[in-house]
């Protein structure tokens, strides 16, 4: 797969930028601020339809623009994907319509026909790479979740509309509970959430706990040859509660390591959600929220059996996001049968020279990657000529002769 044009009008500095691409490596240089990263956040965008770096998708609108009562501003990306050429289209359009706070919306086209969202998952993809991205080891549970979430929306159709559903039967779920503990009513009231939670819970944890033991197995082999046989990297799923139902008529096993986890069967998965959810109720109707579930999921990465978000070098855990990006690229490749474009925000600067060697050999993973740097020196002269170089300059993007 590989992009052959992107065009831009409002998107964040650039009021129009139009561009042609190879389908090989793109290296954009230029000093900070110039809107290198903008290029890459906008490719990005047409895989994942949210911004790693923006909080809200207001933040992409050129500020700058003259105030109208509508506002615009689009990615359009046009790619090849399987030897067939389409193209994706977002709108983001703010309207003035009386209020003080102005109406702001999103529109998706595929090959010029308007979409939902959801349909628009899984038509282009990237494995996008930014230093940032180490918050996935060392961040927060929730860091974790909207990674995997993401990859998974990537690859897995269904997976964001069922998130979307998940999400909003949870937030009624947490609604209802602060509403029957203020009107003291009966807890039978929870069971349509409890069966709509567990009916897409379950889609969300089987697609997880999946992705993540075939992630592990992608990331084994590459991450004993990045630390030279030295470190063992392991990826350990931990629900929030014991996933498997317990019921009496049947045998289970302890579940200790998320490796019992891999091959429950789906249907195992929601009925054991539906019970643990309402086994919860009373519980959650003190706290005032769903205390268990894949929102409340988290996925730990080991090396050697030590926890990397808790005690891992930053050289440990550089390497183990090295090894889980080539991971993603062999994964994502076997899942769509297609290369995802890789895209590489600032990377080398980040790591030592051994690891630098290792950078550029997962470029050669994919059919197309972009990458972008302050400093062309930090690549060896060979890898610089065998890309084709453009320079951003204040907004405007040019091609090295
Ligand atoms: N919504 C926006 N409207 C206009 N300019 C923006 C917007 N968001 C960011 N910028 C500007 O874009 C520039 C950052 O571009 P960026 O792509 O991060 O540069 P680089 O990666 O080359 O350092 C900054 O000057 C910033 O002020
Ligand atoms: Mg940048």
């Amino acid at each position: 797969m590989h992009l052959k044009r992107l065009s831009l009008t409002h998107f964040r500095a650039f009021t129009r930028l139009d561009i042609d691409f190879p389908r090989r490596i793109i290296l954009f240089t230029g000093k900070n601020a110039q809107g290198k990263t903008t290029i890459l956040e906008a490719i990005a965008y047409l895989a994942n339809f949210s911004s790693f770096h923006a909080s809200t998708d207001r933040q992409l609108l050129n500020f700058n623009m003259p105030v109208e009562p509508v506002m615009v501003g689009r990615i359009i990306g046009e790619f090849e994907r399987q030897g067939r050429d389409h193209s994706i289209e977002v709108r983001f359009i703010q309207e003035y319509n009386g209020q003080v706070q102005p109406r702001f919306r999103k529109q998706v086209l595929l090959d010029g026909v308007q979409k939902k969202i959801g349909e628009l998952y899984g038509q282009f993809n990237v494995v996008n790479f930014l230093p940032q991205m180490s918050r996935i080891i060392e961040g927060s549970p929730s860091d974790r979740r909207a990674y995997l979430d993401e990859i998974l929306s990537q690859v897995e159709p269904g997976y964001a509309r069922n998130l979307f559903t998940y999400n909003k039967a949870l937030s009624q779920r947490n609604a209802l509970l602060k509403n029957l503990f203020e009107s003291n009513g009966d807890l039978d009231q929870l069971e349509a959430w409890d069966e709509m939670l567990a009916q897409h819970g379950a889609v969300l944890m089987d697609g997880r706990i999946r992705a993540l033991d075939e992630l592990e197995r992608q990331a084994l082999g590459i991450h004993h040859r990045l630390t030279r046989e030295s470190e063992v990297l392991r990826f350990h799923y931990e629900p929030s509660y014991n996933p498997i139902a317990k019921n009496d008529e049947q045998l289970f096993l302890p579940v200790q390591t998320e490796n019992n986890l891999v091959g429950i069967d789906f249907r195992e998965l929601e009925k054991g959600f539906k019970e643990a959810l309402c086994k919860n109720r009373r519980q959650d109707l003190a706290r005032g929220v769903t205390s268990i579930g894949p929102h409340r999921d988290e996925f730990r990465f080991l090396s050697n059996g030590i926890d990397l978000g808790h005690y891992g070098s930053r050289g440990q855990t550089r390497s183990a996001l090295l090894s889980l990006k080539f991971a993603e690229v062999g994964w994502m490749k076997e899942r769509i049968g297609d290369s995802p474009v890789l895209l590489l925000d600032e990377i080398m600067a980040e790591l030592d020279p051994e690891r630098r060697e290792d950078l550029l050999k997962l470029v050669g993973e994919v059919d197309q990657a972009m990458l972008t740097t302050t400093d062309k020196n930090m690549f060896p002269s060979s890898f610089v000529n065998a890309c084709e170089t453009w320079t951003v300059h204040e907004g405007l993007v040019k091609k090295d002769a």
